[in-house]
């Protein structure tokens, strides 16, 4: 067997020999297949990147047929229930499990970078009353860039390496301050003494006890979904940052661009609409006119489907199992009876079926997250936080990846050609 496609033009009759490496072939071989000299040859056409690969990587694994996701080799179902979160992001920063000492050293690191410089607070404060929290965690993410300007310093790697840890510890912070903004609550500051989730549920909820406590089956459930949301290989806002971070800015910019596009309803932005798409149905009665309009085009299913997998999404099973372990404490969400029915119901008709439309890792977090009394806009804030250390791993490995360029994609021109420009005066006389 020989790796190499042939490929022939019947356009010209000429014969190519392609390499192929990895299972897949470099786009920019298919530059030589061309009708003449002066042309710029062939390329590929792929919106959405569908079926191009755009980096190599050692982070996350996913087999979307066979539902398997993996940080570095490690299956998510064995780090939800035996890891935490600060040593997963560990893993994926750094490539492998930790040490004691360097556990010890890395949660210490994250630990004393929650605060962030009062300037930043004041930025924040001034921000709309009914401020969406995801806008001001882009912004202000995006801020740290000038009160780190060192940051652009991306070949040094003790430089990026603090700026990592800076990023990782004061995402809860910035979150939670969004959060207290929108309720016209203080701002509470970091406690170091308490866990990474239990931290932040402290800044979000504490009000005048001197001490946050938080129920351990609730910060347990928290730092699950954070582990959860993690990485998930080239999605669209890891896309967004390594295709930023490609121009080689810092860190704080490209991971800026990430939060933009996780904002977005067809990607973090799902749970938030899933909350609002059951709050819309109500009832269980509801469901089957709700299909309906879903099968005619009418209507969306949010938290269902997936690009990558198509069989199942195994988060999705790990969060149903946290759902229990929240509810035992809050109380069932009342939701959660559509939510199963809804399932139920979509899982055995034809077009969901067809289509391999199974729910995904957003259909179920949205009622933990109502349970655990944040408003749906506040959803998004929470995958931000999970996902910062996927990020961060994703920028890392761009940066010291040798093969990389600024992302720059082709485009198919369907414009008009060399019209004549008439001033204005001439236009509308
Ligand atoms: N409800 C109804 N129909 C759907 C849905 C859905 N949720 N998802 C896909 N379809 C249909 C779609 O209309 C298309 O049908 P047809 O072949 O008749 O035109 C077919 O299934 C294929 O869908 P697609 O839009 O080509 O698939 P995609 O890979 O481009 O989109 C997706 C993936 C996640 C954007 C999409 O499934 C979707 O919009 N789901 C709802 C939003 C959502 O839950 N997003 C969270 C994703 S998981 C978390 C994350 O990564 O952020």
């Amino acid at each position: 067997m020989t790796d190499s496609l042939t490929v022939r033009d019947n356009r010209t009759g000429a014969e190519y020999e392609i390499p192929i490496t990895d299972g897949t072939i470099k786009a920019a071989d298919l530059g030589q297949i061309k009708l003449n000299d002066d042309e710029p040859g062939l390329a590929t056409y792929d919106p959405g990147f569908v079926n191009t690969a755009s980096c190599r990587s050692a982070i996350t694994y996913i087999d979307g047929d066979k539902g398997i996701l993996e940080y570095r080799g490690y299956p998510i179902e064995q780090l939800a229930e035996k890891s935490n979160f600060l040593e997963v992001a560990y893993l994926l920063i750094h490539g492998d499990l930790p040490s004691k000492e360097q556990y010890e050293a890395w949660v210490h690191e994250i630990t004393f970078h929650t605060f962030v410089h009062e300037n930043v607070k004041g930025f924040m404060q001034g921000f709309r009353y009914d401020a969406h929290p995801m806008g001001m965690l882009m912004a202000s993410v995006g801020a740290l860039s000038t009160f780190y300007p060192e940051s652009s310093k991306i070949a040094d790697p003790d430089n990026r390496h603090i700026q990592i840890v800076r990023m990782i510890a004061k995402m809860p912070t910035l979150g939670a301050w969004a959060f207290r903004h929108a309720q016209g609550k203080p701002y509470v500051y970091p406690d170091n003494e308490l866990s990474y989730a239990e931290n932040f549920l402290s800044m979000l909820f504490k009000m005048s006890e001197t001490k946050y406590s938080g129920d351990p089956r609730i910060v347990k459930a928290l730092d699950t979904l954070f582990i959860l949301h993690a990485d998930h290989e080239q999605n669209c806002s890891t896309n967004a940052v390594r295709s930023v971070g490609s121009s080689q800015v810092d860190p704080y910019s490209a991971v800026a661009a990430g939060i933009g596009a996780l904002f977005g309803p067809l990607h973090g932005g799902a749970n938030e609409a899933v909350l609002k798409m059951l709050r819309r149905i109500g009832t269980v009665e509801n469901i089957p006119a709700f299909i309906e309009g879903v099968k005619n085009g009418e209507e969306r299913l949010m938290g269902f489907g997936h690009r990558v997998y198509k069989n199942f999404d195994p988060r999705a099973k790990i969060i149903k199992k946290a759902c229990d372990d929240v509810f035992e404490v809050t109380g069932v969400n009342p939701l959660l009876a559509v939510a199963k029915e809804l399932e139920r119901i979509a899982l055995e008709d034809e077009y969901f079926v067809k289509r391999k439309l199974y729910p995904n890792v957003d259909f179920y977090s949205g009622l933990i997250y109502e349970a655990l009394e944040f408003p749906p806009e506040m959803f998004t804030v929470l995958f931000a936080i999970g996902r910062a250390p996927g990020w961060l791993a994703q920028w890392l490995e761009l940066v010291q990846d040798k093969e990389q360029k600024i992302a720059r994609p082709k485009q198919i021109y369907t414009g008009p050609r060399t019209l004549d420009f008439v001033p204005a005066e001439e236009r509308w006389a």
